[in-house]
């Protein structure tokens, strides 16, 4: 069951006009949200992420945090699995084609929700492998635009090399992946690349740092360089549909020993810890 400007339906049956500036320009927002048992995981800081990406797109919220909050509600209620993934996308609307913004027009606001299966054993045993590239996206990757092409044919540079996530470096700095953050471990310490324009503030990444700090994992939040990338004794990505994942090729050679680290490992059991405390109401954070 999806939602569709006000109507909940089979996917199967929503239709939207071909004028939605979505369509026509990418000019809309979105946001994906992990659910945990039926639980919505971060709701808030995803919809406070949410409002910051439409202001961004000068888009009024069509709904109120209590309204959003009913609505995922619902979808949630709808659809089978215990563990999904929340899908939010609002635009703005259907209208002539003209770049300039169209006036008195109603936002389109879907949501849709897909089963989340949880990462698979072998991949997290193992550590999965990552290419690098040029950041050649625009200037405002703080906004989580729907127009993704960049993002599309940035990750599938990965795909084409037989990797999963291709990590961006901007200016010798690393920005985050094609639809991840990533995490380097140098020296026993976390590094993080703070969050500004260039990146994505990750919700996941969020709750990594914070595990960190309340678990005294030594860490920085700084700009991050191509070099301590490229000779990382630890590499992580993250992201709500792959939580925390252990990176152990970049472009073709090992990072660290080529296995899992032990940062990984810690963080990997605290955020695991940390999702079965907020599925039973507990949550410390
Ligand atoms: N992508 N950076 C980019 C460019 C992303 O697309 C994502 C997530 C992240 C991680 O953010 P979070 O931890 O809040 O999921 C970082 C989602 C999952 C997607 O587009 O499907």
């Amino acid at each position: 069951m999806i939602y569709l400007n006000g109507d909940f339906m089979p996917i199967e049956e929503a239709r939207i006009p071909v004028l939605d500036r979505g369509f026509i320009f990418g000019d809309g927002v979105y946001e994906v949200i992990p659910v945990y048992s039926r639980k919505p995981f971060r709701l808030a800081e995803h919809l406070r992420r949410l409002q910051h990406s439409l202001d961004g797109i000068r888009l009024l919220n069509p709904h109120s945090g209590k309204e959003w909050s009913r609505l995922v509600e619902q979808i949630i209620a709808g659809n089978e699995s215990d563990d999904q993934s929340l899908y939010l996308h609002v635009t703005r609307g259907v209208a002539k084609r003209d770049h300039a913004f169209p006036k008195g027009v109603r936002p389109t606001v879907f949501i849709m929700s897909n089963p989340l299966p949880a990462p698979p054993r072998e991949l997290l045993a193992t550590g999965v492998a990552v290419v690098t590239t040029n950041d050649n996206r625009w200037l405002r990757c703080d906004i989580k635009a729907i127009s993704l092409l960049p993002n599309v044919l940035l990750r599938q540079m990965a795909i084409d090399a037989g990797a999963i996530e291709t990590v961006l470096l901007r200016d010798g700095f690393m920005t985050e992946g094609a639809a991840s953050n990533i995490f380097v471990v140098k020296n026993e310490i976390l590094l993080a690349p703070p969050k500004n324009h260039l990146m994505l503030p990750g919700i996941t990444y969020d709750v990594v740092l914070e595990l960190a700090a309340a678990n005294k994992i030594r860490h920085e939040v700084r700009a991050v360089s191509e070099y301590e990338v490229r000779t990382a004794q630890e590499l992580l990505l993250t992201s709500s549909t792959k939580e925390i994942m252990p990176i152990t090729r970049l472009d073709g050679k090992s990072v660290g020993d080529g296995k899992p680290g032990p940062i990984f490992a810690m963080l990997y059991q605290l955020y695991q810890n940390y999702k079965i405390t907020v599925m039973r109401g507990s949550a410390a954070f």
